[in-house]
């Protein structure tokens, strides 16, 4: 992350989701039709016409095969958590590292419901709420904009000064974050969730393995999102994959940080409840969500 630029990877990540709302809606795997008010300017070409954007997930698929599909099919996946989540009643809602999430826009069983608190870097904030103004006239009263660096170790003093209240049955959502953070600041956050939420509250996040950050995973895939990012994302950010999780210990690792029923979902899941027809999906990358465990009486 350039000092004081609103996120790249989050801008990549919206432009992707509004090239894929461009699709015919059948062979769609998300549905944001907030993207295209929140994608940045030089992005907007992509809506020109359904060729352009076609030709622009094509395009990013050829550099990183099976990118196109981690990142809607893991927006899917959140948002069908996310239904289930609402229907049994969540009281708030905390998206960490927000980017251009539309999720608190675009619920309407959220609004006037539901607190939305969105916590992330002041830069990309502001420049979100700027967009969120400009496209409903106004911030919504149930959203809550904090801004915070992860590894500042600031999540508690931020969410606490901006109205969290720990009782509440809570889903956070932290979507695309896990990968450009600190091994402290994921420990920090999830230590923050496991003891300042609600009975009932959950974390919904994706990670990926850290056999793709050593080198060690085997696939060549691997090899080529290294490639691809080192030619496009790094001159342009200096966000970079720091933090991964051993294969197969995501249960261990967060019933170590308090927390249980441990779901944990791979690029096939993706494939075979997402996907139609061939894909190269990104196996490296996993979407877990787990319930917070009851906290031990003293
Ligand atoms: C790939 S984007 C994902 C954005 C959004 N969650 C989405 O899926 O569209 C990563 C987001 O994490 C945020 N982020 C990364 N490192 C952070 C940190 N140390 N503190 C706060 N936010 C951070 C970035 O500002 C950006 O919004």
């Amino acid at each position: 992350m350039k000092e004081g630029k609103p996120s790249f990877t989050a801008e990549g990540t919206v432009a992707l989701r509004y090239a894929e709302w461009l699709v015919p809606e059948k062979e769609r795997m998300c549905h944001d039709p907030l993207a295209k008010d929140f994608v940045p300017t030089k992005f907007r070409i992509i809506g020109k016409s359904r060729l352009l954007a076609k030709i622009a997930l094509w395009g990013v698929e050829r550099l990183v095969p099976g990118m196109v599909g981690l990142i809607v099919g893991r927006t899917r996946y959140i948002d069908d958590y996310l239904k289930v989540r609402i229907e049994e009643g969540i009281e708030q809602m905390v998206i960490l590292g927000a980017g251009y999430d539309s999720r608190a826009y675009r619920f309407d069983k959220l609004k006037g419901k539901v607190a939305v608190f969105e916590v992330d870097f002041p830069a990309t904030q502001r420049v979100k709420m700027e967009k969120v103004k400009r496209i409903f006239g106004s911030l919504p009263d149930n959203v809550v904009y904090v801004p915070v660096d992860f590894d500042e170790k600031k999540l508690g003093a931020g969410l606490f000064e901006s109205g969290y209240d720990v009782n509440l049955k809570t889903l956070f959502i932290w979507e695309g974050v896990t990968p450009y953070l600190t091994a402290e600041a994921v420990d920090e956050t999830l230590a923050f969730v496991a003891q300042n939420s609600g009975e009932g509250s959950s974390i919904i996040f994706d990670y990926i393995l850290q056999s793709a950050l050593d080198g060690t995973y085997k696939r060549k895939q691997v090899h080529r999102i290294r490639k691809a990012w080192e030619r496009i994302a790094q001159p342009l950010t200096s966000e970079s994959f720091g933090f991964g999780i051993e294969d197969g210990t995501i249960e261990e690792f967060l019933t170590q940080r308090g927390f249980r029923q441990v779901v944990d979902t791979s690029g096939e899941h993706f494939e075979s409840a997402y996907f139609k027809g061939p894909n190269d999906n990104l196996r490296v990358w996993h979407t877990v969500y787990a319930t917070v465990a009851p906290q031990a009486q003293p």
